[in-house]
């Protein structure tokens, strides 16, 4: 391990010197708690393309794509062409725009339940107001998550998104464990939590509360605890389950969306009552986009009387609206395809990568998602997620980031267009070197995932 930082710090001087002034000026040096790692990040310099060159000049294969925002890449020339042509007319006008009526009718023509739709400025604003919007329409409080779920920073979500398992209560009855210090004192007590995969247990929280539950909402492939494929059958039971219970579903999918042109919805063939969507219908501006039911959503038409108030200043802004059209007409059905096509091979070379270098681990994830996940035990929810040394995957993003692999610290991947068997055959590589180079390390810390 100590040669892998040594190697960092040596690879990255200039970051560090950013990273010291920062420290100045922000906590810690940081703006967000999830693009920080230790010892300090790199500093990005551009982008372009599947690559991104830090300001040490060193240059990475981007497996991470702003947490998987960037579906085309870096600096896309559809992309800067749009807003290129746009920005010189002004960026937001506290007035409704052409552009947002464009953007708006291409995610109700792609996205099976999304009948209407109202613009945001973060997956975080499109959750919180999608349960906003499901309270007002049931009249009720209580609503359902999964366990390890992570919907975004509000307070109401911000409930048992990775809490210790010893705090956590039994599996298939989790205790909601509020995820972070400063919360309003009773917000876990409106939370019913829910291990992913199980239709049972949300059958025993709609007869424990009934005519209490407005929503459950969930990530029909979670990526907080790395991409996991609901089981057969599974998205459709929650589907019978909160209909029968008279709550509304929810489907987060700010990440998913990519999965195909109409989403995770589409691809697993289940209709939710709302769906929350942001990253890619921004094309690498702020954004978020809550939509559904026209039943639902016309609890926002200002017309009505009571009408439920949604505001924000750069909501539906020139730039975004301009970005995140020219995305969804490039990524078409066949682009999603080929995509996950990479994906599928990715995830197989993963695994031979992993295998050849003797070591278990589990690759997990779906359409062009993955995770390298270093466990002997199969991961199929936050509880086995949970058990993976979580010392041992930073000493991998470590070592990849030296390979010149960028990816999430917690060992999740994406691609993005401009990718092709060649940057996957280089992530396969690096990781089966990583793994070798590590083995001393998982010696140390998960001795059984060492075959031999
Ligand atoms: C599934 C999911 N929901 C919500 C969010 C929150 O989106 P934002 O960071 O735009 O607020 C994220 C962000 O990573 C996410 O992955």
């Amino acid at each position: 391990m100590a040669d892998a930082l040594q190697r960092y710090l040596e690879r990255t001087p200039a970051s560090r010197r950013l990273h010291e002034q920062a420290r100045e000026v922000m906590p810690g040096g940081d703006t967000r708690s999830s693009a920080w790692w230790a010892p300090y990040p790199i500093f990005v310099d551009r982008g372009e393309g599947c690559r991104i060159w830090d300001v040490d000049g060193n240059v990475y294969l981007d497996f991470l794509n702003n947490y998987t925002s960037l579906v085309l890449g870096h600096a896309h020339p559809a992309v800067l062409e749009a807003v290129g042509r746009e920005l010189p007319r002004g960026t937001a006008y506290a007035a409704p725009l052409a552009a947002q009526v464009e953007l708006a009718a291409m995610l109700v023509r792609r996205v099976p339940s999304v009948e209407r739709v109202r613009f945001c400025n973060s997956g975080t604003e499109a959750t919180l107001y999608a349960l906003r919007a499901a309270r007002a329409f049931t009249g009720r409080q209580r609503f359902i998550k999964v366990e390890g779920g992570f919907h975004g920073t509000h307070d109401a979500v911000e409930v048992s998104v990775a809490p210790p398992v010893d705090a956590a209560g039994p599996a298939d009855a989790p205790v909601p464990v509020p995820a972070s210090a400063g919360l309003p004192r009773h917000v876990a007590d409106d939370v019913i939590v829910v291990p992913f995969g199980d239709v049972a247990a949300v059958e025993r929280a709609f007869a424990r509360h009934p005519g209490e539950i407005a929503a459950l909402i969930l990530e029909p492939l979670p990526g907080g605890f790395g991409y996991i494929v609901p089981p057969s059958g599974y998205l459709a039971g929650v589907r019978d389950a909160v209909r029968r219970g008279g709550a509304l579903l929810i489907f987060d999918e700010v990440q998913t969306l990519r999965l195909s042109r109409g989403g995770a919805q589409e691809y697993y063939r289940v209709m939710p009552d709302l769906t929350a969507m942001g990253k890619i219908i921004g094309g690498g501006f702020p954004v978020g986009a809550f939509g559904g039911r026209r039943d639902v959503m016309d609890l926002f038409d200002p017309t009505r009387p009571g009408a439920l108030h949604h505001s924000g200043t750069f909501n539906g802004n020139r730039a975004t609206m301009a970005a995140g059209a020219a995305v969804l007409r490039v990524l078409d059905q066949a682009q999603i395809d080929r995509l996950n096509g990479l994906g599928d091979r990715l995830r197989a070379g993963l695994r031979e990568a992993v295998h050849d270098a003797g070591v278990t681990a589990q690759i997990t994830g779906a359409g062009s998602f993955a995770s390298v996940l270093l466990t002997d035990r199969p991961v199929t929810g936050y509880r086995a997620r949970a058990a993976v040394p979580a010392a041992l995957q930073s000493r991998l993003h470590l070592h990849l980031l030296n390979r010149g692999i960028h990816l999430m610290p917690r060992g999740s991947l994406s691609l993005c267009t401009p990718m092709g068997d060649a940057e996957i055959e280089a992530c396969a590589v690096a990781v089966g070197d990583a793994l070798r180079e590590m083995r001393p390390e998982i010696e140390q810390i998960a001795p059984r995932l060492l075959a031999g």
